[in-house]
């Protein structure tokens, strides 16, 4: 594959799936605020929300299309005349705009949800797609729930949206199902299936139901896939999306098995990251990879040790990369003598190593009865101790 077929297409859904997580609805104000951070971030497309389900979300993804130029910006819309329109009416202004249109294809949603036998889901789904390109250049659909659907059927309703002409079929895991080895599989049937498939672009959309959004994502494009679908802090429907901050460091990071690049400024990461949870008042848990507030904090005193001497030891990625000012050495009831004695000489107190082992032994003595110790501590101990007379 070309250099070209190496760059990643980084679909943001942060303000359509994104916003579908319980509690996290934005307004107008905050739409724009997230959608230009996301620009400035770097990514490709930003799904900037769903035109018909409220005039709200038309109005919204209207100001983000007219305001916020660089990335195209999407408008979801079920195959109907109605939502094709609304998106649209959405999008009509924007010099870079997508219409995303989805039609689920499993048998869970053929029999119960939309009581559609195979043929007519065909019909639907094509029909819909000729519809939005009479309007829009450039056309998405989706095949909800597609890592449920059967293989072959998957492949039919593909090669023929292709025919009707999309630009990216994308082939989500709703109900985040897939494991690594199945989802990487069906994308490999529709590659080897699916004739014109080179004429369409795959992207991956991961639900995070068993904790595998990234790990399928990452799946799909060793398959070949070259969007991927996310959110920022992998916000979204239940247990949420792959998380794209997980997804970018993953392709920076193991460039040498992923193989793919995006274009996204890695640097902005973390305040988008912030952005985004107050904006929502989603708490990002303090563990989270890459953008929590742990991703760099050391208490080990074998790891502050490890850090001290070179800091590959126990960091994969430097914390300025993804925005962090710096990595932190805790220090807290594991920690050693060597990441006391740095703090010290960081507070500006040249001790010798007797002064060092007495501020050391009281250490671990309020350690045990305090979960944070603050640099005030520290210096209490040193006064107090009478260390320096
Ligand atoms: O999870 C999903 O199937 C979706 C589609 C509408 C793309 O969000
Ligand atoms: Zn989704």
């Amino acid at each position: 594959m070309s250099d070209a077929g190496q760059r990643v297409t980084i679909f943001d859904t942060t303000l359509r799936d994104g916003e579908q997580s319980p509690g996290a609805s934005m307004n107008l104000g905050q739409k724009l605020q997230v959608a230009r951070a996301l620009r400035d971030l770097g990514v490709d497309v930003i799904e900037a929300g769903f035109a018909a389900a409220s005039p709200g979300d038309l109005e919204a993804i209207q100001a983000v299309g007219r305001q916020v130029e660089g990335p195209i910006v999407a408008s979801l819309s079920r195959c109907n005349k109605g939502d094709i329109e609304a998106s649209w009416k959405a999008l009509a202004d924007a010099p870079r705009r997508r219409c995303h249109v989805f039609l689920a294809t499993s048998p869970i949603h053929r029999d119960f949800k939309l009581k559609l036998a195979k043929d007519e889901i065909i019909k639907r789904s094509v029909d819909g797609v000729k519809l939005a390109r009479e309007k829009f250049d450039d056309v998405e659909f989706s095949a909800e729930d597609s890592a449920r659907t059967e293989l072959e059927f998957l492949a039919e309703v593909v090669e023929r949206v292709i025919e009707a002409g999309v630009g990216t079929v994308n082939i989500p895991d709703t109900v985040g199902y897939a494991l690594p080895s199945t989802y990487a599989e069906t994308i490999r049937y529709l590659r080897k299936h699916v004739r014109g498939i080179e004429k369409a672009v795959i992207s991956v959309h991961c639900h995070n139901d068993l904790g595998m959004a990234v790990a399928n994502s990452l799946a799909g494009v060793l398959e070949g896939a070259r969007q991927v679908e996310c959110t920022i802090n992998g916000i979204g429907e239940r247990a949420g999306n792959a998380s794209l901050e997980e997804i970018v460091m993953a392709f920076k990071t193991r460039h040498d098995v992923l193989g793919v690049t995006t274009g996204v400024q890695t640097e902005r990461l973390f305040p988008t990251s912030r952005l985004v949870s107050q904006v929502t008042g989603l708490h990002v848990q303090r563990n989270k990879a890459i953008v929590g507030q742990n991703a760099f904090a050391h208490e080990a005193g074998i790891h502050q040790h490890g850090m001290l001497t070179n800091r590959e030891t126990y960091e994969i990625m430097r914390p300025e990369e993804v925005g962090f000012a710096r990595s932190q050495l805790v220090l807290g009831k594991h920690s050693g003598r060597h990441a006391l004695k740095d703090r010290l000489l960081a507070l500006g107190y040249q001790l010798d190593e007797a002064q060092i082992d007495k501020v050391f032994a009281d250490f671990k003595v309020l350690a045990d009865k305090k979960k944070d110790i603050y640099d005030a501590d520290i210096e209490a101990l040193v006064v107090h101790g009478q260390i320096l007379g």
